[in-house]
Formats: C-alpha cells, sequence, structure tokens
C-alpha cells in the first residue's frame, strides 16, 4: 500500500502549485471518498483513490496513458506555431502534469495519437528500435494503381534516407485509398513514400498502433479516453505498466 498526502496528491495530478492545492483543500473543494477534507496533510491510499474537486470526479492515477483522435489543423509540437497545440484538446491538468504525445503526427494527419505523463514510456515507444506497425488510411491524388502498391511494398528511394524504404504491408481500399502499414516513423513518411512513388497524399488518417484500432476506442474526432492496461500492451508498450 502506498500512502500519499492529499495536497501533494492534487499536486501530481496536475492541479496547480503545491500553495494552490493547499488552498483549494483548506476552502473546503475537495471531497475524498465523499467527504469534504480540509486538512492537506491528511494522506490516504493511492490505490483507487476516487476524489471530487469543482464538482468532478477523478481518480488518482500515477501516470496517465491517453488515446486522442486527432483533428486536423492541431499540432504535436510542444511550442506549436500555426495551429493550436493537441494539449488544446485535453483538460488543463493534462499540460501541467506534462502530458506529451508519443510521436507526432503531421498537423493535417488525423487520428490516433497516444499521449502519456510517463517519461519512460514515451522514450519507450519512440525509439526507433522499437518496430510497432503503424496504421495508416491515405487519400490519393491520382487513382491507386497495382504499381503503386508494388512500389510502395518493395520500397522507394526517400532524400536523405540510405536505403529504400518499404511498408510492411499495403492494400488498395478505395479507387483514391490505400492503407499502408509502416514500421518507421520517419519525417512525414507516408507522403513522402507516396510522392516518391508517383502520387501524392491528400489527406492522411492514423487507424491503428500495434493492436490497438482507433474504432475499438469508439472515439469521436476531437475526443480522447483513457487506456487500461491491456490496450497500452496492445499499442505494443515495451514493459507492462
Ligand atoms: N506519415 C506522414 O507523412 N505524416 C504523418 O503525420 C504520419 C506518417
Amino acid at each position: 500500500m502506498s500512502k500519499i498526502a492529499l495536497g501533494t496528491m492534487l499536486q501530481s495530478q496536475g492541479f496547480g502549485t503545491r500553495r494552490w492545492c493547499r488552498e483549494l483543500i483548506e476552502s473546503g473543494e475537495l471531497m475524498v471518498n465523499g467527504a469534504i477534507i480540509r486538512d492537506p496533510r491528511a494522506s490516504f491510499d493511492t490505490n483507487n483513490l476516487r476524489f471530487t474537486i469543482y464538482d468532478a470526479e477523478w481518480i488518482y492515477r500515477e501516470h496517465v496513458y491517453i488515446c486522442i483522435n486527432k483533428p486536423p489543423n492541431f499540432e504535436c509540437s510542444r511550442k506549436p506555431s500555426s495551429h493550436p497545440g493537441v494539449l488544446t484538446l485535453l483538460p488543463e491538468q493534462f499540460s501541467r502534469r506534462d502530458v506529451q504525445p508519443v510521436g507526432r503526427l503531421d498537423h493535417d494527419t488525423t487520428g490516433m495519437l497516444l499521449m502519456s505523463d510517463d517519461g519512460a514510456f514515451i522514450h519507450a515507444q519512440s525509439s526507433p528500435k522499437r518496430h510497432v506497425p503503424k496504421v495508416y488510411v491515405a487519400t490519393t491524388h491520382d487513382a491507386v494503381t497495382p504499381e503503386l502498391i508494388a512500389a510502395l511494398k518493395s520500397g522507394v528511394k526517400l532524400h536523405d534516407e540510405p536505403a529504400p524504404m518499404a511498408a510492411l504491408r499495403c492494400e488498395q481500399v478505395a479507387e483514391h485509398e490505400i492503407e499502408i502499414v509502416l514500421e518507421q516513423g520517419k519525417y512525414h513518411q507516408v507522403k513522402r513514400m507516396l510522392a516518391a512513388a508517383g502520387n501524392h497524399c491528400r489527406a492522411l488518417r492514423r487507424v491503428a498502433i500495434g493492436e490497438l484500432t482507433l474504432p475499438s476506442l469508439d472515439i469521436e474526432e476531437g475526443a480522447w479516453c483513457y487506456l487500461n492496461p491491456d490496450q497500452i500492451t496492445s499499442a505494443g508498450a515495451a514493459f507492462a505498466i
């Protein structure tokens, strides 16, 4: 059993500075197990610790693991320049606890984006040594041909890449649409591969990471959900959470 003082707990969950959290508790804003607790030093077991603040219920989480269904025109960068950052789609507590995207999608790419405040998890998932397949649906400018699919599967030469880059799998799903599975995560990789194969990417959506698929999470574009340990594992996590 691991116990935590309520002031420290609120701060760790992104509710503000140590002083602000203490004042929140002393002014009676925090309820634990249905009772208002005004002592910031009162300590509780972190296991399944549920609390209410500003009338919203939360569960204590040492780390958060989130999937967001990214809409277009949001940037994954920490310092977005031309569009709002993806963090603006999440409750503000998450940016205070340093939740970050796991890897990046282009501002105009939509779909599955994992986010976390667990540095070890982010590092492990983003490592080039990890080969977690990522599934994209790309809408093409020109009609898809068997030659395009063959080129993407056998490998195309990208500027600055020593060896040709090949899709793990690639198939046509509509006249102007392909599903392409990549193991690497190079800069603009799908768009550059399509361009190198003589077509052009008009829209791109990531629909799965590892075994975890976006439809299975059933979240609208712009919405997000917590991932449970099984879902994190199916997204190819390198270690058990
Ligand atoms: N490939 C791209 O070209 N863009 C993305 O956002 C992801 C993969």
